[in-house]
């Protein structure tokens, strides 16, 4: 049998007014933070540690845990930041979560600040969905003229300011240090790590950063408790995810389901692939993730399942493609938007997303050769962990992964003539690029 489907964040999706107070109410929202503000922040901690919650903003970190690094009693404000950036390639979940169901990200924003005593709040979307700034806004708005937030949230002496913020459209932003420096004013690159934000963040202060998804995750947890989570999903990766299905399937979309769910499964609920067409390759989360064939349909989808296969479940948004996609162009797109996107901070990912660029587009004129393939190869090693952030990381994934799967069609896309080979030094002063 099937795995159903669990709609649980989704679950009231079809009601036109869950954006409103009244309308998120009216299934029971809020009753979460009435039961929180009850609890000792402690317990909600645990609680979240129990749940076995992972972040759902890509790296899969054990949210409970995050929260429990962050110092107590130390003097110092706590910030909640929640990242709400959502631009990866293929990623669209967080930005239908704050269209439809903006009061679970806030309910879930005041119980995690109230958890690791946090005053200050702030939510951080990417700048070019008004949209979906403007249902969280008024969500906040709302909430703030409820008394949920503001000085003492239903006489719990507990106070809360929220702050809605546009970002302004740069990928790297979504990194959460970067996130972090974009936030205070300045320019958004990724900050040294250690230390981490928990313990020097915002304004040099503790601060928790998490995903959206992550926070609208908590009221369901508080409310219906850590066995109810746990029944969904396997030891690892308990719960539910909002998955994205997207690319040449019959009904791209949401489909929340328990992680652990195959992706013949969700194909299955996506009406499958477009007629008269298979998958050729397919990715589960994101373009930061490396791609998988039908040969893994059947696997779960959770993080260690994805692991094993050499892959990430990252944000859970699949991709699939079929037939009609050529491999070498599709990386190419990808290596394209990661040599935009990156911010310039160190050379192996500014240099190396800018060569393999350069390669990749010989390629898919026909006109790569058999050493640059391996040159192909040599440049991802020198972007791969030697980079400042995990963009470069994830800019070295894509071609490793397609050259495994398909090395043919890359062959197939070699020209073998010696004074055809890619003149790094020409193409680059060519280009312009010493001018960046
Ligand atoms: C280039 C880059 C972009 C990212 N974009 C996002 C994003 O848009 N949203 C997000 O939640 N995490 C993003 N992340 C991951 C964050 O750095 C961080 O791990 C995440 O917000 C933590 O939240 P979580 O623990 O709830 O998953 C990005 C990471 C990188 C390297
Ligand atoms: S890896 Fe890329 S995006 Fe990250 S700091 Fe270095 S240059 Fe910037």
């Amino acid at each position: 049998m099937a795995t159903p489907l669990t709609p649980v964040i989704t679950e009231f999706w079809d009601r036109p007014d869950l954006y409103t107070l009244d309308g998120y109410r009216a299934v029971g929202g809020y009753t979460a933070l009435d039961k929180a503000l009850k609890m000792d922040p402690d317990a909600i901690i645990g609680q979240v540690k129990d749940s076995g919650l992972r972040g759902r903003g890509g790296a899969g970190f054990p949210t409970g845990m995050k929260w429990g690094f962050v110092p107590q009693g130390d003097g110092k404000p706590h910030y909640l930041v929640v990242n709400a950036d959502e631009s990866e390639p293929g990623a669209c979940k967080d930005i239908p979560i704050m269209m439809a169901n903006p009061h679970a990200l806030v309910e879930g924003v005041i119980i995690a600040s109230y958890a690791i005593r946090a005053n200050h709040a702030f939510i951080y979307i990417r700048g070019e969905v008004p949209n979906a700034i403007r249902k969280v806004a008024f969500a906040v708005r709302q909430a703030k003229e409820a008394g949920l937030i503001g000085k003492n949230i239903l006489g719990s002496g507990f106070d809360l300011d929220v702050v809605v913020h546009s970002g302004a459209g740069a990928y790297i932003c979504g990194e959460e240090t970067a996130l972090l420096d974009s936030l205070e004013g300045y320019r958004g690159q990724p900050r040294l790590k250690p230390p981490f934000p928990a313990v020097a963040g915002l304004y040099a202060s503790p601060t928790v950063i998490n995903n959206v998804e992550t926070i609208a995750n908590v009221p369901y947890i508080v409310d219906r408790g850590v066995e109810w989570f746990r029944q969904f999903g396997t030891e690892k990766s308990p719960g539910f995810k909002v998955f994205a299905v997207s690319g040449h399937v019959k009904r791209p979309g949401i489909y929340e389901a328990p992680l652990g769910i195959t992706m013949r499964e969700l194909l299955d609920y996506a009406g499958g692939m477009r007629d008269g067409s298979n998958v050729k390759f397919w990715i589960p989360g994101g373009s930061s993730v490396p791609m998988l064939t039908p040969e893994h349909l059947d696997l779960p989808l959770t993080y260690e399942a994805m692991a094993e296969a050499g892959t990430m479940l990252g944000t859970g948004t699949p991709m699939l493609f079929d037939q009609t996609t050529s491999v070498v162009k599709a990386v190419t797109r990808w290596l394209e938007f990661y040599k935009h996107e990156s911010c310039g901070k160190c050379t192996p990912c500014r240099e190396g997303t800018y060569w393999i660029t350069g390669v990749l587009e010989k390629f898919e004129h026909g006109h790569g050769t058999e050493g640059e393939m391996e040159t192909l190869v040599n440049l991802c090693g020198q972007i791969a962990g030697r980079s400042f952030c995990a963009l470069g990381d994830a800019a070295a994934t894509p071609y490793p992964a397609a050259l495994k799967y398909f090395r043919d069609e890359f062959e197939a896309a070699t020209h073998t003539s010696a004074d055809e080979q890619f003149d790094p030094v020409a193409s680059y002063v060519f280009a312009g690029a010493g001018a960046r």
